[in-house]
């Protein structure tokens, strides 16, 4: 089977608080969505990359070397939603992408990704019946507020792991996992590819991934990120 990459990049970076999405925002040197579709390009296993924008993206165009656009192709499909946002460019993949083909889906938002966990991920699931993800055990002492902003209790720590990107399924099965979500109307409640898949009863493989493919979500996260990519 072959491996496809897709990149959902069609949010809006809200929570960073600038002005442009944040996948164009410059990290050590490269806007971060360049950083993730570079890396996916130099990979030798990675078949072709699909990255998902907005109808109205201005910056696309601009960030794609005549070198990148070789291996990757633009689907303006972007959703209201992450989840829509891949079942749209799952769609829009239909013609070339086989039942059996893996997709590995990667937040535009990580740039710190490398050839390393991609190969990781793949040694690994290859055989797999149901795919899995990049995850990183949970390292905090969590707790769970109560009313009025006090502790409750200490969620015990053992057996959670922090969901990370690439999440690789193979092709018939997510969309599949998807399309029921939608259907049953809990699209919303899905952060991630592989809760989907969780919602059909399987039990996606966990990868051990890695601090530095961490996502860019606050405006302190670039700086952490910048720091990885440096060094
Ligand atoms: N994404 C997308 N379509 C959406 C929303 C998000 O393709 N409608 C993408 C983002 O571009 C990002 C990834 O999904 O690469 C992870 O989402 P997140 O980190 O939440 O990014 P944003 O939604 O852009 O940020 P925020 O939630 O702060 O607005
Ligand atoms: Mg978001």
């Amino acid at each position: 089977p072959q491996h496809f990459a897709l990149i959902p990049a069609a949010g809006v970076g809200a929570r960073m608080g600038v002005h442009i999405p944040k996948q164009y925002m410059a990290v050590a040197g490269k806007p971060m969505l360049r950083h993730a579709l570079d890396t996916f390009a130099a990979h030798a296993r990675i078949t072709r990359t699909f990255v998902v924008v907005s109808a109205g993206d201005a910056w696309i165009d601009e960030l794609l070397t005549p070198e990148l656009a070789q291996r990757t192709t633009v689907l303006r499909v972007g959703g209201a939603t992450r989840q829509e946002s891949v079942f749209n460019g799952l769609n829009e993949i239909r013609s070339m992408a086989g039942d059996a083909d893996w997709v590995l889906v990667h937040d535009a938002a990580r740039p710190g990704l490398n050839a390393e966990l991609i190969d990781r991920l793949l040694d690994t699931l290859e055989n797999d019946d149901v795919g899995g993800l990049l995850a990183l055990p949970v390292v905090d002492t969590l707790k769970r507020e109560s009313a009025g902003g006090r502790s409750q209790e200490t969620v015990p720590r053992a057996g959670l792991w922090a969901a990370q990107t690439p999440q690789m399924f193979r092709y018939a099965l997510l969309q599949r996992a998807l399309r029921q979500a939608a259907e049953q109307g809990r699209i919303g409640a899905i952060t991630d590819d592989a809760s989907a898949i969780e919602m059909l009863g399987l039990r996606p493989r966990l990868v051990e991934g890695s601090p530095r493919n961490l996502k860019v979500t606050l405006a302190q996260d670039a700086a952490l990120a910048e720091f990885f990519l440096k060094g």
